[in-house]
């Protein structure tokens, strides 16, 4: 066995080749299973103690010498210039896989910055929602259809545990837990039980406002919104005011914008129900206040010219591309 050892040491040391294919070779006959080391290593077990004693150790050296060549021939074989690894130019450059921020994200980052100019903090809460924050303390009637099962996904009935349809809950959450002045805007996603479509989707995105303060009043509405409107469309945008309904703001206003030949509804919003403050502990006499929401896929659709909801949350390449460089 030692004559072994020392003429597989000599035939490890004088081993040159710097090719993958050699490198292999040399792997599969000193260190694999199969190698000529690995036989020695079952040979060993049948020597005597004595045996043993002298040859462990020179065996071992073979062993460590084996793996160290091979780290070496392989280092070898991956320098540049070597014969296996010359590259190849003419290739075609591999598409570089830069992301880009998906356009919901770019709209809504734009709605935060204009808001945040302006003194708004942002705020979040639970898309999975009791009843109380989704419907009744938002004043609610019993029997309002938006309650009804084609408009909302329940999570459970009694209690009735919900997929929030807007982010009009967040208003209730901290005005029951904050003491106004509070200045918020809310992003987040929302649900709906509709059937999928270019022009709808189960789900969306909104940005919820809210102002609470002593004295706030519709002009205070109109003047903040004039100003995310001219921010977000540009100077020259046109704002009007419709009249609505929505049970937790009295009175309430859809917002339109100036867009090319029209106008187009880009938000809902009103002066908070004083019911709806009493119901968060808020004294109606002391505040009031207003709030909004808007959709952002509304608005990512009006500035991208995007006609098909679905887009957003197919993650097709071809269309998230686009937006590189975009912020
Ligand atoms: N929550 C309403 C909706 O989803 C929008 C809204 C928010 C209206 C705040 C008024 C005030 O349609």
């Amino acid at each position: 066995m030692k004559e072994k050892i020392n003429s597989i040491k000599e035939e490890i040391n004088s081993y040159s080749g710097a090719d993958s294919e050699s490198v292999e070779f040399f792997r599969v006959k000193y260190i694999s299973k199969k190698s000529l080391i690995n036989d020695l290593f079952e040979d060993f077990k049948k020597l005597s103690v004595k045996e043993k004693k002298e040859l462990g150790k020179p065996l071992n050296e073979l062993k460590t010498l084996a793996k160290e060549k091979l780290i070496s021939l392989s280092i070898e074989t991956s320098k540049e210039g070597s014969d296996d690894n010359k590259l190849d130019y003419s290739l075609p450059a591999e598409d570089d896989s830069i992301g880009s921020l998906h356009p919901l994200r770019i709209v809504r980052n734009n709605i935060i910055k204009i808001f945040r100019d302006i003194g708004f903090s942002i705020e979040d809460g639970p898309e999975i929602e009791e009843d109380w924050y989704n419907f009744t303390a938002l004043n609610f009637p019993k029997n309002h259809p938006a309650r009804e099962m084609q408009d909302t996904f329940f999570i459970s009935k009694d209690p009735d545990i919900v997929l929030r349809t807007h982010t009009s809950n967040v208003q209730i959450r901290l005005m029951e837990k904050q003491k106004p002045p509070m200045r918020v805007i809310i992003p987040g996603r929302v649900y709906r039980n509709e059937t999928v479509s270019a022009k709808s989707h189960c789900f969306f995105h909104q940005v919820e406002g809210l102002y609470i303060d002593k004295n706030v009043s519709f002009k205070d509405l109109k003047d903040t919104l004039y100003y995310f409107a001219k921010e977000m469309f540009g100077s020259d945008t046109k704002v009007r005011f419709r009249p609505s309904y929505f049970p937790f703001t009295e009175p309430s206003a859809e917002m339109d914008i100036s867009w090319k030949n029209g106008w187009l509804e880009i938000l809902g919003s009103g002066l908070v129900d004083p019911n709806v403050l009493k119901n968060c502990g808020i004294d109606p006499k002391e505040y009031s206040g207003f709030a909004f929401g808007m959709g952002i896929e509304r608005i990512a659709m009006l500035k991208y010219g995007i006609d098909d909801l679905r887009l957003f949350s197919e993650n097709d390449k071809r269309f998230l591309r686009q937006f590189r460089g975009a912020h």
